[in-house]
This record gives C-alpha cells, structure tokens and sequence, in this order.
C-alpha cells in the first residue's frame, strides 16, 4: 500500500521515484543478509548454496522455480523424485513449514520453521541464489 501511495504520488505531483527505489532495495538487502544468517543456522549443515560444493541435501542454488528433484547429480527419495511440484514460493513455505507432513516418505529431517517471517527472509536469500530462469526448464 505504501509503495503504491508512493509511486502513484510520484508519478502525480513529479517527484523523481529514485529514493523510495532506493529504499526498497535496500530492505530487500536486509531481508536477503537476515535470510543468509538463518540459512546458515537451519539449513547449511545439509544443503550447500552452490551447485560446485557437494552437500548432504541436494545444492539449493537456483532452488525457486526449479522442479522438485532435478538436480541431476543427487539420489533423491522416490517421494520427491516422483512428487512432480515446483518450488514456488508457496511449496517452499509450506516445506519450511512441515516438510514430511508436505510430503511423507521425503529423507529430508522434520524442519519446522513456521515463523512466517523467518521464512520470508529465508526465501529471500533463496531468492538471491536462484540466477537463472526455471521457468523453461523441465525434469
Ligand atoms: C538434516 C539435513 C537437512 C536440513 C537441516 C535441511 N535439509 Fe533440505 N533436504 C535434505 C535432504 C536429505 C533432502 C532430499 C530429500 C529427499 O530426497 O526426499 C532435502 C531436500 C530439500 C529441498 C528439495 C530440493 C530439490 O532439489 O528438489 C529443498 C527445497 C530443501 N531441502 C530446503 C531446505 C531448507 C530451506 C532448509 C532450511 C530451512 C533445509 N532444507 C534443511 C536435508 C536437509
């Protein structure tokens, strides 16, 4: 609501947008610093952020968007290989939520964050690690 009374403000009386830009950016910053941390407690031991390092858990580089289980180089649970959703936003939340209750028979630990905040930065620094474009790739 805000942004909107802001942009539209802007574009009414003139004013230049740059500083609420300017300022969004920056909370998006904060968000995706404060997600990096709470990764590193809740999620690091088992996953590696980059596809170059292996990792316990599949590599959750370029995880949003991306199908579950097609990470070529890692032995997934039948449950996950064969569960055919995406990782949107959405399906993230309610794995950071309840994984094995999302999705019984998955190897992944019981993780159950359902701080909703908690998982908004978590997502944004999942966010920021997924550099590519899903959209058009399939399993
Ligand atoms: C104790 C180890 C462990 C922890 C902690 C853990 N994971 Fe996992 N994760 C796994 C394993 C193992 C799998 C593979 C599950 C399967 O094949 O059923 C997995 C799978 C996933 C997947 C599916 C990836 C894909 O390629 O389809 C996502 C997304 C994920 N984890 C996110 C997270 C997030 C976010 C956290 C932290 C909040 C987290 N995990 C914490 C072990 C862990």
């Amino acid at each position: 609501m805000q942004r909107i009374c802001s942009i539209v403000s802007a574009a009414v009386i003139g004013l230049s947008a740059a500083p609420v830009v300017a300022a969004e950016s920056t909370f998006e910053e904060v968000k995706i610093t404060a997600g990096e941390t709470l990764f590193q407690a809740e999620c690091r031991r088992c996953h590696s952020p980059d596809a170059d390092h292996d990792s316990y858990g599949p590599p959750l580089e370029n995880i949003v968007g991306r199908a579950a289980g097609s990470y070529q180089d890692y032995d997934y649970s039948t449950a996950l290989e064969a569960s055919g959703i995406v990782w949107t936003p959405a399906a993230l939340r309610a794995w950071m939520e309840d994984n094995d209750g999302f999705m019984p028979g998955t190897k992944m630990r019981h993780v159950g964050i359902e701080d909703r905040t908690v998982q908004d930065f978590i997502l944004a620094y999942l966010t920021s690690i997924t550099t590519q474009d899903n959209t058009a790739i399939s399993k």
